[in-house]
C-alpha cells in the first residue's frame, strides 16, 4: 500500500536499534527524508550503512544526542529544519523494586522518556499546526496500564506520555496535525535481548526458560504469547505518521498482543 509519505521529513528518536530502528528503515522505504539519532558515532555510522544498504538511494542522517540532557537536545533542535513527523520513541527502563527505584533513577528516566518528547514537541508541533500538517506518535507501553511492581518508575513515564499526547492532539483542532500515543506489548528488541540475558543469568535458565515463564507469569492476558517482533510494532507506527490515518487523532492504540484486556 502507497502511505502517500513519499518527499516527507523525519526525526526519529533511540534509533540507531530497536523500534526506533525499525521505524526509521520503513519510513525511508516510503520515500521519507530521515533523521535518526543516538548517543554514539561508531552506533550512528552503524546504523546508517545498514539503512543505505536496505535502500540505497535513501536520504538518512544521523544526529548526536543525549536524551539525559536539556543542553544536547537543545543543540539537536538548533540544527534542525522543520519536519513534517516526530517519532517520539526513546524511551529506557530499570526493572528494580519500588523500594529500590532512587531519586536519581526517577529522574533519569523522567528525562529520557518524557522530557524528550516535551522538548521536541513543544519545538516542533507549532511549525506543524503552522503549516497545516503533521504528524506526532508517542511510543509508550503496556506498562503505562499495566504497571508491573518492578517497573514502578518507568510505567510512570508511559502513563505521563499518555496524558501528554491526548492534551497536544486536542491544540491540532481543524488542521491536519495528528498526535497518538501507541503501546507496544513486550518487544524483541536489543533491550528486550539485554533484559532476557540478566534474567537468565540471575535465575539461572536458558533465555527460552525464562521468555515462557515471563509470558505465564508476567503477562498471562498476553494472546501473542510471544514477543512481538519490531516490524508488528513499527508498520502500525509508519501508519499514523501517514496521511491516510488522519482521522485518528488523540488516540491510544495498543500494540501489545491482547495483554492490556478490556474492550477499548
Ligand atoms: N522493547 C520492548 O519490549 C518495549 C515494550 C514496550 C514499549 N517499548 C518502548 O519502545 C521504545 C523503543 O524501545 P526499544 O526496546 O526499541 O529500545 P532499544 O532497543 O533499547 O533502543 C534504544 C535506543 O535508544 C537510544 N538511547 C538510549 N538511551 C539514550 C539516551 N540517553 N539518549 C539518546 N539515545 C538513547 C539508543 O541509542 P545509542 O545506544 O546509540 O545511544 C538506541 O538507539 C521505548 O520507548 C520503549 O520504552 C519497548
Amino acid at each position: 500500500m502507497d502511505l502517500r509519505l513519499a518527499g516527507k521529513t523525519a526525526l526519529v528518536t533511540g534509533s540507531t536499534s530497536g523500534i526506533g530502528f525499525a521505524v526509521a528503515k520503513e519510513l525511508l522505504e516510503e520515500g521519507v527524508q530521515v533523521t535518526i539519532c543516538g548517543r554514539s558515532q561508531a552506533k550512528l555510522d552503524e546504523a546508517i550503512a545498514a539503512l543505505k544498504a536496505f535502500q540505497p538511494q535513501a536520504i538518512v542522517e544521523g544526529k548526536l544526542v543525549n536524551f539525559e540532557n536539556a543542553a544536547s537536545i537543545n543543540s539537536l533542535i538548533e540544527t534542525m529544519q522543520p519536519i513534517d513527523i516526530l517519532v517520539n520513541n526513546i524511551g529506557v527502563f530499570q526493572s528494580k523494586s519500588f523500594d529500590n527505584t532512587t531519586d536519581i533513577d526517577w529522574e533519569h528516566m523522567f528525562q529520557v522518556n518524557v522530557m524528550s518528547g516535551v522538548r521536541l514537541s513543544r519545538h516542533f508541533l507549532p511549525q506543524m499546526i503552522l503549516n497545516n500538517w503533521g504528524r506526532i506518535v508517542f511510543v509508550s507501553s503496556e506498562c503505562a496500564q499495566l504497571v508491573p511492581a518492578d517497573l514502578i518508575a518507568y510505567s510512570a513515564t508511559k502513563a505521563a506520555l499518555l496524558a501528554i499526547s491526548r492534551g497536544l492532539a486536542q491544540t491540532t483542532k481543524s488542521t491536519e496535525v495528528t498526535v497518538n500515543a501507541v503501546l507496544p506489548g513486550s518487544t524483541f528488541t536489543e533491550g528486550a535481548k539485554r533484559f532476557i540475558a540478566e534474567q537468565a543469568q540471575q535465575q539461572h535458565k536458558s533465555d527460552q526458560q525464562v521468555i515462557a515463564d515471563f509470558f505465564k507469569s508476567e503477562r498471562p492476558a498476553s494472546m501473542l504469547a510471544r514477543f512481538a517482533s519490531v516490524e508488528e510494532i513499527s508498520k502500525t507506527i509508519v501508519y499514523l505518521t501517514s496521511p491516510l490515518a488522519l482521522a485518528t487523532n488523540g488516540a491510544t492504540i495498543k500494540l501489545d498482543g491482547g495483554s492490556v484486556g478490556g474492550i477499548v
